[in-house]
């Protein structure tokens, strides 16, 4: 049976092309033996775009390489890359630009092996439209499926299936339509991608820059003809709406004041126009206005539109700050409970309760990845119940962020509704996601402030709160200093509470053990707990090994940076080990407790605390003086 595709010359190919050709980013996915470098290689060449030296060392190398007698290896042109990546050398993504007289094109060239996933995360990210090879003598193989999964992922929303060595299988028409069964069935998956399929030979032209003779059954453009054609941003052929019918967004980057009568709000139109005098509401406060003024190149401009860098001023003074966004009837809603999938790229592993910096359009704020829901094979596309996520692996998780953020569902809005995630410690992107849908929960939450509040409660104790966060090994006197300080500040009258690790996981967290996931879990409760105390006007201390320096900040971000302290309990490991008042040092070392901080857990000591005792080297009360000091200080600066 004839494909439609075949039988209807260009039927969906046509169906996406459109008058205005603008750049056109793309993506090529395909491992090294798809033939991805020769299939671009090949597509320079006929298009004229290669330099007339380039050539001629060209069919140098050729003649030396493995191409058949008189053949150039096209692959060699983009050899850079291919050099590179044998030597193992860690490479980014190449973005190379062409242009023919039809229109210019950027293409991010990355590699296809899985350990470079987070390369073709970073070019797909950017990208219209994905080149994905398939090879027709071995058919869909698990990395089409990955190339597939990852684009869709990352919002490229038209993807073109090069089916390429059509040579090696006699150009058989029923060979390509086996493809393109498979390749049906793997779309069905990504319904809000359209893609298309053009059978090649990168090798010997067919179909590359001109249609090939060999497979007139194929009347569809050459690849050539389809990228210089294509309208990306259409990815159904007119079925979805386009952006700006999704009105009008403006995610603020930057508030200009440049004197006291004017402020401004600068940004990119994400979607959409806009004039002045027109109504506009600022998300997340929900606050409206009208536009005063639009700045657009440094000239004032009637009207403002989607990709447009400008300066908006308002009718009102409102309370705009980066991370807002500016619109008028679009889709762009608030919330800070989300659905997310994740791309999970850093080296370590991704589990419940771990703290991030997530920035979504413009904004940035900290929060963390509550709940795995379940990995997604990325081969099979099969949800598999999942702990923890490792390097490369796709998992949906829900989200909690500090406060509410403006958003939209990915599926309608790519910069809105995508995110990456920061790791806070080190600073390195450890996931790139997209946005599902809002947890309704978030919406039926308010908080309520009380009359009798942290204030009041301190004046009548007569006393500042504060936490006073020790953190240190297991054995290095947390518990013995904090009780020393907390006898200290009761014989001053002081109204004060200590929370203690083995005494809080008797009780309140008796269900956590020491996996990682656990122990972040106990300091957010642990948290929690101290700063609900701190409200009620107590001055807490807390002794926990609290071995991760990120769920130290998430719990400092809890209780508030002005009434954290924290004191790192410094004494060396051996010394802890020496001691081992309760044994688990030996039990530990006997293989006998698992996870055990120091030995088969990292600790993380705090790079800049508050301040560190060496319980070996230090008395006692002498630290208990130093830190009274320390509190008197801090209030007296505020
Ligand atoms: S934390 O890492 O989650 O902050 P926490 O301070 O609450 O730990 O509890 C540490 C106490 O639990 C230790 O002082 C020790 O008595 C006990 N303990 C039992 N198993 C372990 C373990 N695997 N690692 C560390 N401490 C353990």
């Amino acid at each position: 049976m004839d494909d439609v595709r075949n039988a209807e010359p260009g039927a969906k190919a046509d169906s996406a092309i459109s008058c205005d050709k603008g750049l056109l980013r793309f993506v090529t996915c395909g491992s090294v033996d798809d033939g991805k470098s020769t299939l671009i290689g090949h597509m320079l060449y006929d298009a004229k775009l290669v330099f007339a030296d380039q050539v001629q060392a060209l069919e140098l190398d050729s003649a030396a390489g493995s191409a058949g007698e008189g053949e150039l290896d096209y692959s060699l042109l983009l050899d850079g890359l291919a050099a590179e990546r044998e030597q193992g050398i860690t490479i980014d993504v190449a973005y190379r630009y062409f242009a023919t007289r039809e229109r210019s094109f950027i293409v991010a060239d990355c590699p296809g092996h899985e350990e470079y996933t987070r390369n073709m995360a970073v070019g797909a990210s950017t990208s219209d439209l994905a080149v994905i090879l398939v090879d027709a003598t071995k058919g869909l193989l698990p990395q089409t499926y990955r190339h597939a999964r990852i684009c869709a992922l990352m919002g490229v929303k038209r993807f073109v299936f090069a089916v390429n060595k059509m040579d090696l299988v006699e150009y058989a028409q029923e060979r390509f339509n086996q493809i393109v069964a498979g390749i049906d069935e793997l779309m069905c998956e990504h319904s809000h991608v359209g893609y298309d399929l053009i059978p090649v030979s990168a090798r010997k032209g067919d179909n590359v820059a001109a249609p090939s003779a060999k497979m007139a059954w194929y009347r569809g453009p050459a690849l050539l003809a389809f990228l210089e054609s294509v309208d990306a941003s259409d990815a159904r052929g007119g079925q979805e709406p386009c952006k700006a019918e999704c009105g009008f967004t403006l995610p603020v980057q930057r508030v200009c004041r440049p004197d006291d009568t004017f402020r401004g709000y600068e940004g990119t139109v994400a979607s959409g126009s806009i004039a002045v005098g027109d109504a506009v509401r600022v998300l997340p406060s929900g606050t409206t206005s009208r536009v005063g003024s639009i700045l657009a190149a440094g000239q004032n401009a009637q009207v403002a539109r989607e990709g447009q860098a400008v300066t908006v001023s308002l009718g009102d003074e409102l309370d705009v700050s980066r991370g807002c966004v500016i619109e008028h009837g679009s889709s762009v809603d608030v919330s800070s409970l989300l659905a997310v999938k994740l791309l999970w790229m850093d080296d370590t592993d991704l589990v419940e309760g771990k703290g991030f910096l997530f920035r979504i359009g413009t904004a940035e704020v900290p929060g963390t990845v509550y709940e795995i829901s379940h990995k997604v094979d990325v081969t099979t596309g099969d949800f598999l119940p999942a702990r923890r996520i490792a390097k490369n692996e796709i998992c949906a998780c829900k989200i909690s962020l500090g406060h509410k953020v403006p958003y939209q569902v990915f599926a309608e809005n790519r910069s809105l509704g995508s995110m990456v995630l920061v790791d806070r410690v080190t600073n390195a992107t450890a996931a790139a996601g997209v946005i599902e849908h809002k947890l309704n929960r978030s919406d039926n939450l308010t908080y309520h402030q009380m009359d009798v509040t942290r204030e009041l409660r301190e004046h009548q104790m007569g006393q500042r709160a504060c936490t006073l966060w020790f953190t240190g090994l297991s054995g290095s006197g947390k518990s013995t200093l904090a009780n020393a300080l907390e006898k200290r500040l009761h014989a001053l009258g002081r109204h004060t509470m200590l929370l203690d690790g083995d005494n809080v996981r008797l009780g309140l967290n008796r269900n956590l053990g020491f996996t990682e996931a656990d122990r972040i879990e106990n300091i957010r409760r642990i948290a929690e707990v101290a700063k609900l105390m701190n409200d009620a006007g107590l001055i807490v201390l807390t002794s926990f090994i609290s071995p991760f320096a990120s769920d130290r900040r998430n719990a400092a971000e809890i209780i508030g940076a002005d009434s954290f302290f924290e004191i790192y309990v410094s004494t060396s490991m051996e010394e802890c080990e020496r001691r081992d008042v309760k044994g688990l040092y030996a039990k530990a070392r006997r293989g006998e407790l698992a996870n055990f901080t120091g030995i088969s857990s990292p600790y993380e000591a705090p790079e800049n605390p508050d301040a560190v005792v060496d319980t070996c080297d230090e008395p006692i009360d002498d630290a208990v003086e130093r830190i009274m000091q320390l509190i008197a200080d801090r209030w007296s600066e505020q």
